[in-house]
């Protein structure tokens, strides 16, 4: 399977020319869109309220919905994201809404000038959907860390590379590859051998097919995560996980939905039976492709 490279001003230009469409295709929950980050939101903003911070900075603002939402609760909260065109909606958003424009500005994470010019620590930052695009992770975990006071909070959402496991398709294929097959200590020749064995026994290994709508993942880089072992990363940011929430679940592998459209409405109907109660239950590991971590700043 073709990997797509990480490119920055490719990244920049998908969110300038989503930005509009962003908040419909990201939180609208109907028949058609599942609108899974709603979820997440729900879930940051419990998060919120249990640790009772107060001074947030949103990592990756996007169009500023969920910071709105933060904002309505009384958080003193501000942002700043990579894409000027999700800025722009974020500040016609919140400038709707009463709210100072002044709150969000473009910048990056991975940029250490701009980091340095926040001469102040927050008792949480957000960083919602923006790690999964980036290449150096490290970077933007260690800008990040900085930017957080000690004993303060790291909010941040990842893709769940063990969802890989549950698809039974060609992210299946690419899981056991990379972390079961390439690890062993035998010729490529026999490895070549136990990846086409897989592919006997994984018979959907090709699918799913690039859409034609061009979803994120079919259009610019995106990496995911292990939530068995985020926690041993995060520490050499000096950053402790104290929980883990699983949100977008998928009651049974997606590629069945195309195979049977008829049960289109029983797959949204029973993977939204999980979302928030089941936010803490050990199928999430399996079943939902999105985690947050809740973590807190220690130097240890
Ligand atoms: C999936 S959206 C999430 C937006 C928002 N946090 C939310 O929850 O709706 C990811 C956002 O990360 C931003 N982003 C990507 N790389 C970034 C970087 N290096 N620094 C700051 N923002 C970045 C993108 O421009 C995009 O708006």
């Amino acid at each position: 399977m073709k990997e797509i490279e990480f490119d920055k001003e490719r990244l920049i230009n998908w969110y300038d020319v989503h930005s509009k469409n962003y908040d419909d295709e990201s939180f609208v929950q109907n028949d058609e869109r599942y609108g899974g980050d709603k979820y997440r939101i729900e879930l940051v903003s419990n998060t919120l309220s249990r640790l009772g911070v107060k001074k947030i900075l949103d990592v990756g603002c996007g169009t500023s919905e969920p910071m709105l939402r933060f904002l309505k609760e009384g958080y003193d909260i501000r942002g700043f994201d990579l894409s000027p065109g999700m800025i722009e909606q974020s500040k016609i958003k919140l400038q709707k809404n009463g709210y100072s424009p002044e709150l969000v500005e473009v910048g990056d994470i991975l940029d250490d000038n701009y980091i340095s010019k926040y001469n102040e620590k927050f008792d949480a930052v957000i960083v919602n959907g923006v790690i999964p695009y980036l290449k150096d992770d490290n970077k933007a975990h260690e800008n990040i860390s900085k930017l957080i006071k000690n004993d303060g909070y790291f909010i941040c959402v990842y893709c769940n590379e063990l969802f890989d496991l549950m698809t039974l398709n060609k992210f299946t294929m690419r899981f056991h590859v990379k972390n079961f097959i390439e690890p062993l200590s035998i010729d490529q020749v026999s490895k070549n051998q136990i990846i086409s064995g897989l592919k006997s026994l994984l018979t959907m290994h090709n699918k799913p097919e690039l859409t034609k709508s061009g979803g994120a993942r079919d259009d610019i880089f995106i990496t995911s995560h292990n939530p068995m072992t985020i926690g041993n990363k995060l520490r050499e940011y000096n950053l402790v996980v104290e929980d883990i929430l699983f949100y977008k679940f998928h009651a049974f592998p997606p590629l069945l939905k195309s195979l049977f459209s008829e049960v289109d409405n029983l797959f949204v109907n029973e993977s939204r039976k999980y979302e928030i109660k089941f936010a803490r239950d050990w199928r999430g590991y399996f079943l939902a492709s999105t985690f947050i971590v809740v973590a807190r700043k220690k130097i240890l």
